[in-house]
């Protein structure tokens, strides 16, 4: 029996610049989709996976995040002294029971490999979750939890992907895969006249812990980061790693089209305000 994945990690410590001027005082993770931050998406999906320690690599800048996940005595007295228990309730629910926050501080943005190479002591020798708070997945199955019923056959690192179109791949990583949709191959942000497939990666992942050592090494890559895509293909070699075609929608929030539609598409799942929402989008 493979050992459970108990950690998820959240690279929190980018700057969002393409949501610029919003995330200049607040960070991109905490940007709502109808009413509730993108973080809380996240940590909603990562327990449902069985993760009970979740651990943000995050910069000063990101205060609001930790802010999100403590108690607001203030605000909680005032909703329980109006009765409004319903909210109240709401607050309690952004924390859920049985787990614990690590935060770990990513002093420069120097990419996604190192941010979670940040991760590295609090993670220890197991596997763990990776997950992009701007990749938004709506599925019944959850897209960890999927990640994690694959991890449990194979025991090595599981990726998620998706089909993008071809001249789109020079925004990703992108894997070529055989027939058990095994890694045979992964490269950041190819050229489209390059690419080894149009099997895009997502912003989950399962990795197992030699991933560290990888990453220790690896040398600054594609737009001069730390590239995790780089420490994969390292990986690749000595693991069978698996592709997952994840079921459900993903959201890109991290650019403005992602972000604006998976408003559109949660408001309409919202009952209080999904006639109206319906009415006005007729008459546009
Ligand atoms: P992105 O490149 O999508 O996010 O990184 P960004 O850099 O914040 O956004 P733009 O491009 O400037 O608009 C994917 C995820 O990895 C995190 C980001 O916070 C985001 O969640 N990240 C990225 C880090 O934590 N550290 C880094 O050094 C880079």
């Amino acid at each position: 029996m493979k050992s459970k994945v108990n950690t998820a990690v959240f690279p929190v410590a980018g700057r969002g610049t393409r949501f610029l001027p919003a995330t200049k005082a607040i960070p991109k993770e905490m940007l709502p989709i109808v009413d509730k931050p993108l973080i809380q998406y996240a940590v909603e999906e990562a327990v449902a996976a069985g993760a009970t320690r979740l651990v943000f690599i995050t910069h000063r800048s990101k205060g609001a995040i930790e802010r999100h996940f403590q108690t607001n005595y203030e605000l909680e007295s005032i909703l329980k002294d109006s009765g409004k228990e319903a909210l109240l309730e709401l607050l309690h629910e952004t924390v859920p029971p049985g787990v614990r926050f690590y935060y770990v501080e990513q002093g420069e943005p120097l990419g996604l490999g190192h941010a979670v190479l940040c991760a590295k002591e609090v993670v220890g020798n197991e596997p763990f979750f990776v997950h992009l708070p701007d990749d938004l997945i709506r599925s019944d199955l959850g897209c960890l939890s999927e990640l994690s019923e694959i991890y449990e056959e194979t025991g090595a690192s599981v990726i998620a992907v998706e089909p993008v179109p071809q001249e789109r791949t020079s925004s990703y990583g992108v894997v070529d895969i055989d027939e058990r949709s095994v890694l045979k191959q992964i490269v950041e942000k190819p050229d489209p006249k390059e690419a080894p497939s149009n099997l895009a990666v997502v912003g989950r992942y399962l990795l197992t812990p030699d991933i560290f050592d990888l990453l220790e090494r690896t040398q600054r890559g594609a737009g001069g980061e730390i590239q995790l895509t780089d420490a994969i293909a390292e990986l690749l070699p000595t693991q069978e790693i698996t592709a997952c075609r994840f079921s459900g929608i993903r959201y890109d929030c991290g650019n403005k089209y992602g972000y604006v539609t998976a408003n559109l598409d949660l408001a309409l799942e919202q009952e209080d305000i999904r006639a109206a929402l319906q009415e006005h989008l007729k008459q546009l």
